[in-house]
């Protein structure tokens, strides 16, 4: 996969031969210094936008050969982002923000409310912050409601970018913890992560670095952020 940006006559290579399989169920983790592709490979990877060479499938489908409209439709059925900065909505309640992918999708409330619900005891989440702001929750909370709104679709892949950037070493346990349960459950997650206790939590880790992939290993359970509980 490849990746020019273009600015002007400035053309940036933020991708230049990366490829990428990630299984369904498996938990990925990919790292490699700020700059190195990995945001743009996970917009790819979530078809936010697409690659200049290469392409990406996805339950066996070529997105290539989706228009546009088509690709903003399979997304929001298939793809799940997790952000550093959480992107919640502070004006909503809990509740409303978990429930906006299925406003989008026409549910009716009842519906949405019972997707809602679950996706947020999913991420041991509890239901005293239903009608909370997120801002009156803490960091690590936040970030739960955030994957709880990132999985109440049931998506194929939960896409997160650097989703414990923001958050000291207990929450940052949580986030973990929370990945590690839904991926027993069966869902496919994809982290990029400066943290390497994080990564490690993954069963694989990929390395980028200026735009290539460079290595990948087998992590260490023993090093990873929640051994030992
Ligand atoms: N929208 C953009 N326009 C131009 N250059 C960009 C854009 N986004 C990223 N880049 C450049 O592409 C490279 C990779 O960026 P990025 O994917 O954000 O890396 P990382 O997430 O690993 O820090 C960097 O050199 C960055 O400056
Ligand atoms: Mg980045």
């Amino acid at each position: 996969m490849y990746k020019a940006y273009v600015s002007g006559s400035v053309v940036t290579w933020a991708l230049r031969g990366v490829s990428l399989e990630v299984p369904r169920g498996s938990f990925i983790a990919v790292m490699g210094p700020s700059g190195s592709g990995k945001t743009t490979l996970l917009n790819i990877l979530g078809l936010l936008d697409r690659p200049t060479r290469g392409r990406v499938y996805i339950d066996g489908v070529d997105t290539s050969k989706l228009s546009d409209r088509e690709l903003a439709e399979f997304r929001n059925r298939k793809i799940g982002f997790v952000f550093q900065s959480f992107n919640l909505i502070n004006r909503l309640t809990v509740l409303e923000n978990v429930e906006l992918p299925l406003v989008a999708r026409g549910l009716p409330k009842d519906l949405r409310v019972k997707l809602a619900t679950e996706a947020l005891l999913k991420v041991g989440g509890d239901l005293s912050w239903l009608h909370k702001r997120p801002n009156q929750l803490s960091g690590g909370q936040q970030q739960r409601v955030a994957i709880a709104r990132a999985i109440v679709t049931s998506p194929s892949i939960l896409l997160a970018d650097e989703p414990t950037g923001n958050l000291d070493t207990a929450s940052a346990k949580i986030v973990v913890r929370t990945f590690k349960e839904l991926n027993r459950l069966g869902q496919t997650i994809v982290v990029i992560t400066h943290n390497p206790e994080v990564g490690q939590c993954a069963e694989r880790i990929y390395l980028i670095r200026d735009g290539k992939m460079v290595g990948e290993s087998k992590p260490d359970p023993g090093r990873c952020l929640i051994s030992g509980g």
